[in-house]
């Protein structure tokens, strides 16, 4: 029997024109090795090592406190197991707000992490970084609408329903050289509206169905996480109850005296 062929990589340009062959991307975030694989296995186009694990991972209340240390760790663990999907990588808070050039250092470190691509958030405010970034020959995916590291300025995690700015930061990413962009927080028709507005690849997330593709955080996707619910996640699994009753049950048989069992042992 002969082994199937090795799944095709998704390259960035392969991305970037899913648009024109309306084809819808999946993409979902991971952190580590073990959810990289079964990601990447599961066939989704790219994974997204996001800086939302210092909410699900680290237990942070924002993304705020995550380090580009940190976010590098995250990326090599995630890199040693993709095997064809796309890896993007954010730029976590602070490590390109200062200059263009600072934007390239902290991309070039994800890269070499293992990432294809990075990702940062801002519109017309955050363009010269972006275009920085392009230039040093590093994708960029954009991040306008509810971007999470500005939770201090928006007061919250708040949908963002201004349409002109929205629009504007969008064009602004895609003029820099961005290949991609998320949408997040927005209503539908505005997230639609971005979609027809620029001519890359829209990935939603709280922006309703006219996007070209979509993000979901593992830990929502999976029911692993109940800090935050919002009204955009569906949960395709209850890991989280499945673990909770598995552990108890692990225990219930530790202390019974029943695990580990005869077959359990060496002979
Ligand atoms: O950090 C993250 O996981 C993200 C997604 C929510 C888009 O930026």
């Amino acid at each position: 029997m002969s082994l199937p062929p090795p799944a095709k990589p998704v390259t960035v340009p392969e991305f970037r024109a899913a648009r024109s062959q309306n084809r819808k991307l999946a993409v979902v975030t991971a952190y580590e090795f073990t959810a990289a694989a079964i990601a990447d296995a599961a066939g989704v186009d790219a994974i997204l090592v996001g800086d939302s694990l210092g909410m699900v991972v680290q237990g942070h209340s924002t993304s705020l406190p995550v380090t580009l240390n940190e976010m590098a760790y995250h990326v090599r663990c995630v890199a040693r197991a993709v095997k064809r999907c796309l890896i993007v990588a954010d730029l976590p808070f602070g490590s390109y707000h200062e200059s263009p050039a600072q934007a390239v250092r902290s991309a070039v470190e994800l890269i070499q992490a293992g990432a294809h691509a990075v990702k940062l958030e801002g519109g017309e405010r955050m363009a010269d970084a972006v275009a920085a970034v392009v230039r040093a020959d590093i994708p960029v995916m954009g991040h306008v609408g509810l971007t999470p590291q500005s939770v201090h300025r928006m007061g919250g995690f708040k949908v963002q329903r201004d349409a002109e700015p929205l629009l504007a930061d969008a064009r602004a990413v895609e003029a820099a050289g961005a290949f991609s962009l998320v949408v997040e927080g927005v209503p539908s028709e505005l997230g639609a509206k971005v979609t027809q507005a620029v001519g890359v690849p829209t990935i939603g997330i709280g922006a309703g169905p006219g996007c070209d593709g979509q993000v979901l955080v593992w830990h929502d996707l999976l029911g692993l996480y109940d800090g935050l619910r919002p009204k955009f996640v569906k949960r395709y699994a209850e890991l989280g109850a499945a673990a909770r009753e598995a552990i108890a049950a692990y225990c219930t048989e530790v202390r019974a005296g029943t695990f580990p069992a005869a077959e359990h042992g060496f002979k």
